[in-house]
C-alpha cells in the first residue's frame, strides 16, 4: 500500500518545522505540500529554516512552501497536519475538515468541542470515537487536536498516577519554554536574565484540557475529571523543554516506591501497538537529585523516530499526605507536532482513515 498524502500548515513556523522533521522517511505519510501565508509563497525551506537541532534532506530544503489552498489541499491529500495560530486555524481546519480532509491540529480553537478530541494516544485512545458525530465524518472529514504544550506535558504522569491512586488534587507550576511561544516570540530583551510569570490564557487551557482529556467517554461524549487543578505559568529563557513542578494528592496513601513503579511501568495503545513515533518507555523516571532538567532530557524516548516522546519525571518526594515531583517534555515534539503525528498513527492503526 502507498503512504497517504499530507500537507503540512504552518510550514515555517516552529510546530510545522518539527511537523516536517517527523514525516521525512515516515512509514505511513509522504509529504506532499508545505504551507503557510502569502508571506512565505515560493521561499524554499532552507530559506525560513527555524530548527537548529535537526538537518533535513536536500529534497526537503529544496521544496517550495506555497500560499495556503484549502481546495487543492483537499485535492491531493489525506491528512492535513496544522501548526497554525489559533485565529487562522478556526476556519481553514473547518473548511478542510468540509471537503474530506482529516485534520491533525495543534491549534486550541477547536479543542473544546463536544465532537473533536482531545486526544494523547496514550492518555485517552477510546476519545477519538468521539470524531463520529462530526458531521463531515461520513465523508473522510474531521478534526482532533492535541492539547496545549504544558498540559501534554503532564497528562501522561498524570494519567498513570490517577489511574493508580486516583488523583484528588494537582498543583502545577511551569518553567515553559521559548519555543513554545512560536517563532520569533517572546523579545530577547523581555526573557535574557529574566523569567516571566504570565503566559496569556495558558493557566485557564491547562485547567480545563487535563479534565477534559482524562474524562471518561460516555454515550459518545466526554465526561470531564472532577478532580482539583490549579496552574501557575512561567517563561523562562529556555530553547525547548518545559520543566513542570507538581504537587498532588491521591484518594489513596501509596508509598513512594509504588508511585515510581506506576510511572516507569505504564504502557498503553501506543506502545502496544508499536506505533512509529511512540517511545517505548512513555515515562522516565530518573532517581538523581538534579533531573530532569530541559538540556539534558528534553529529547528523551527511543527508538530514534521518538526522541523528544518521552515525559522524564524525577525528584519523587513524599511530605504528610501531599506527593511533589517535576516533570519534564519536549513543547515541540510530544507537547506539539509529534503528538499530532502520533494521534494520526492511532488513527491509521485504529481504521479511522481509510
Ligand atoms: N510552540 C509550541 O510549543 C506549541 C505547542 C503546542 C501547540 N502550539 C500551537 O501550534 C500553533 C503553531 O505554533 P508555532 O509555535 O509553530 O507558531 P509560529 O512559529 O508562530 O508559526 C506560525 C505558522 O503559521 C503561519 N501563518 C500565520 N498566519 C497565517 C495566515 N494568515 N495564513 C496562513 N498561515 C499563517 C506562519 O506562516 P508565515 O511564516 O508565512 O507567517 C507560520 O508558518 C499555534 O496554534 C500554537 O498555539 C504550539
Amino acid at each position: 500500500v502507498s503512504n497517504m498524502q499530507v500537507a503540512v500548515l504552518g510550514a515555517t513556523g516552529m510546530i510545522g518545522q518539527r511537523f516536517i522533521q517527523l514525516l521525512e522517511g515516515h512509514p505511513f505519510f509522504d509529504i506532499n505540500g508545505l504551507y503557510a501565508s502569502e508571506r512565505s509563497d515560493g521561499k524554499r525551506v532552507s530559506q525560513v529554516l527555524k530548527i537548529k537541532d535537526y538537518e533535513f534532506d536536500q529534497e526537503t530544503l529544496e521544496t517550495e512552501i506555497k500560499q495556503i489552498d484549502v481546495k487543492k489541499i483537499a485535492e491531493s491529500c489525506r491528512i492535513a497536519f496544522s501548526g497554525l495560530p489559533s485565529e487562522i486555524a478556526r476556519d481553514i481546519e473547518q473548511d478542510l475538515a468540509d471537503k474530506g480532509v482529516a485534520v491533525f491540529s495543534n491549534a486550541s480553537s477547536h479543542r473544546m468541542r463536544d465532537d473533536v478530541p482531545l486526544l494523547i494516544p496514550e492518555v485517552n485512545p477510546d476519545h477519538l470515537e468521539v470524531i463520529r458525530s462530526q458531521k463531515t465524518f461520513g465523508d473522510g472529514g474531521f478534526i482532533v487536536t492535541n492539547a496545549n504544550c504544558s498540559t501534554t506535558g503532564i497528562a501522561l504522569p498524570l494519567k498513570a498516577l490517577d489511574d493508580a491512586f486516583g488523583l484528588k488534587l494537582v498543583c502545577v507550576s511551569t518553567y515553559q519554554a521559548l519555543s513554545g511561544a512560536g517563532y520569533p516570540g517572546v523579545p530577547s530583551l523581555d526573557i535574557i536574565g529574566n523569567v516571566l510569570p504570565y503566559i496569556k490564557s495558558e493557566e485557564e487551557k491547562m485547567e480545563m484540557e487535563i479534565l477534559k482529556m482524562l474524562g471518561i467517554l460516555e454515550d459518545g461524549r466526554v465526561r470531564f475529571a472532577d478532580f482539583d487543578m490549579l496552574a501557575n505559568c512561567v517563561r523562562v529563557p529556555v530553547i525547548d523543554g518545559h520543566l513542570e513542578s507538581l504537587i498532588m494528592t491521591f484518594v489513596e496513601d501509596p508509598d513512594l516506591d509504588e508511585v515510581a513503579s506506576a510511572l516507569s511501568e505504564f504502557r498503553a495503545d501506543p506502545q502496544h501497538l508499536e506505533l512509529p513515533t511512540a517511545p517505548i518507555e512513555p515515562i522516565i523516571v530518573r532517581d538523581e537529585v538534579d533531573r530532569p532538567q530541559p538540556a539534558l532530557d528534553a529529547y528523551a524516548g527511543e527508538p530514534e523516530r521518538a526522541r523528544g516522546m518521552a515525559v522524564t519525571v524525577g525528584r519523587l518526594r513524599k511530605k504528610d499526605m501531599y506527593f511533589k515531583a517535576f516533570a519534564l517534555s519536549h513543547n515541540t515534539l510530544r507537547g506539539g507536532a509529534g503528538g499530532s503525528v502520533l494521534n494520526a498513527e492511532l488513527a491509521v492503526e485504529k481504521g479511522y482513515l481509510r
